[in-house]
């Protein structure tokens, strides 16, 4: 696997194959391709993020990746990113704890600036300088020595130096790209790295047996680094494996998994991990034992780490069964409804929404005399549906009131009407519209207003 291509990332190719198997592909925002995006104008200072960078001849920033730099997915509390973000961190915060048990052992940083040196995105993790990752066909150049950060991993030099020893790094990343159903040029990703002091990967009384660095250093080796004695790299890949193995299960439930070696710059050795889904092995995420010359760089050279880093679209992809990346982006309330209100830990399964136009219509009426508002709502909740039927894609109660002089109780119901086979003219939706607001009137004596 190359690091970074455009086919190379571990979620693109889960969406490829779980793509290719979608049953129905639904509707998404209509998004142009970005090679067909023009360069936006060049600001002279471009403001990102608390930052403020010159730009220069390098920038290649179109004005569709700046207007999606804007959305901040993972801030849209239903949005189902965020649900799996929450749940895998609830997860981790739960799990790992630190001595006492008083308090979670993982830093969540999700605050970290998108804009970020060439420095901290390919060389402090050891990416070579002829990498295709660094062509600005790939990347997003604010100016030579500054570009939108292509994965969360651009921030582990800079959080280990500052002191962290197990941290969680989540946000959106950019890579030019085309945009289809299982590409886009924005997608979020979650990282994690812990680090290890002798004492804390073999215990107090092991670490003279045990020593995590060599003497001297050996040849690098399929299983181990140079510098990292042979115990520490195997007790490093037990404790990797088992963190993301159990996280899977946290999250999927226990599913079939199996281990594939991987190439990544700044991990040796390094794994993806691949999950049973729908009979197809998917790749779901990237990992390794942290390159000892990237801890030295970030001057921590007496402890050893590990770290991995997952797509968290290709997750959501499975675990909500949804068939097109372009759709966490959509504003159609047929899509955010499925999951507003949701907790991370609800389960749910995608119900593919109709490509067609929506149509809105409130119905408002009084209740009649002695029937309180609860009463009420799960009769019109049925009678819409039943009347509706495959019509109606959304209800909602919007309003109740009770009228002060007459003590009059009054409610209002928003439906989103919607066809899957073809667009929905007023007329029609109004005929069925009023077949309901008859049904309501006969069967429960509303009285429409
Ligand atoms: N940064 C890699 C990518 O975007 C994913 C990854 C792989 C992150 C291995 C890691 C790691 O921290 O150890 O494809």
């Amino acid at each position: 696997m190359t690091l970074l291509s455009p086919s190379r990332c571990v979620s693109r190719r889960l969406c490829r194959i779980l793509l290719a198997n979608a049953a129905h592909y639904s509707n998404a925002e209509p998004a142009s391709s970005e090679s067909a995006t023009p360069k936006s104008s060049r600001p002279e200072i471009f403001k990102l993020d608390g930052k403020e960078i010159r730009t220069d001849s390098c920038w290649n920033l179109s004005n569709s990746v700046l207007t999606l730099l804007e959305r901040q997915l993972l801030n849209e509390p239903s949005n189902p990113l965020n649900l799996l973000k929450q749940r895998i961190v609830n997860h981790v915060h739960q799990t790992y704890r630190k001595p006492g048990g008083r308090s979670p052992l993982f830093t969540v940083c999700e605050r970290e600036p998108r804009v970020v040196t060439t420095f901290e995105n390919f060389d402090s993790l050891l990416t070579p300088a002829d990498h295709i990752s660094r062509r600005p066909s790939d990347t997003y150049y604010v100016n030579q020595d500054y570009c939108l950060r292509a994965h969360t991993t651009a921030h582990e030099h800079r959080l280990i130096r500052e002191g962290l020893d197990a941290f969680l790094t989540v946000g959106d990343v950019y890579r030019r790209d085309e945009i289809d159903k299982t590409h886009y040029p924005c997608f979020h990703q979650l990282e994690g790295v812990r680090l290890y002091a002798a004492d804390q990967l073999f215990g107090t009384a092991g670490i003279n047996q045990h020593p995590i660095l060599e003497k001297t250093p050996t040849e690098r080796k399929p299983h181990k680094q140079e510098k990292i004695a042979e115990d520490a790299s195997n007790a490093l890949q037990i404790q990797l494996k088992a963190f993301l193995e159990d996280l899977c299960d946290a999250i999927f439930g226990v599913c079939e998994k199996r281990w594939v070696d991987a190439y990544f710059p700044f991990t040796h050795p390094s794994f993806e991990l691949e999950i049973e889904y729908q009979g197809k092995w998917l790749e779901v995420l990237g990992c390794g034992v942290l390159e000892q010359k990237l801890m030295e760089m970030a001057g921590v050279p007496d402890k050893v780490g590990w770290a991995f880093g997952l797509g968290l679209e290709r997750l959501a992809m499975v675990l909500y069964t949804i068939p097109d990346i372009r759709l966490f982006w959509t504003k159609d309330s047929g899509f955010l409804s499925q999951f507003e209100g949701k907790s991370p830990t609800d389960s749910i399964v995608y119900k593919p929404i109709s490509a067609h136009p929506q149509v809105t219509f409130d119905v408002s009426f009084f209740l009649p005399e002695s029937v309180q508002f609860n009463d009420m709502t799960s009769d019109v909740y049925d009678t819409i549906r039943n009347v509706g039927g495959e019509l109606v894609e959304q209800v909602k109660l919007m309003d109740e009131f009770t009228n002060k002089k007459s003590g009059k109780r009054s409610q209002m119901y928003r439906i989103v009407y919607r066809s899957n086979e073809k667009s929905l003219t007023k007329q029609e939706v109004n005929a069925v519209h009023k077949a309901i607001e008859q049904e309501l009137v006969e069967k429960f004596s509303a009285v429409i207003r």
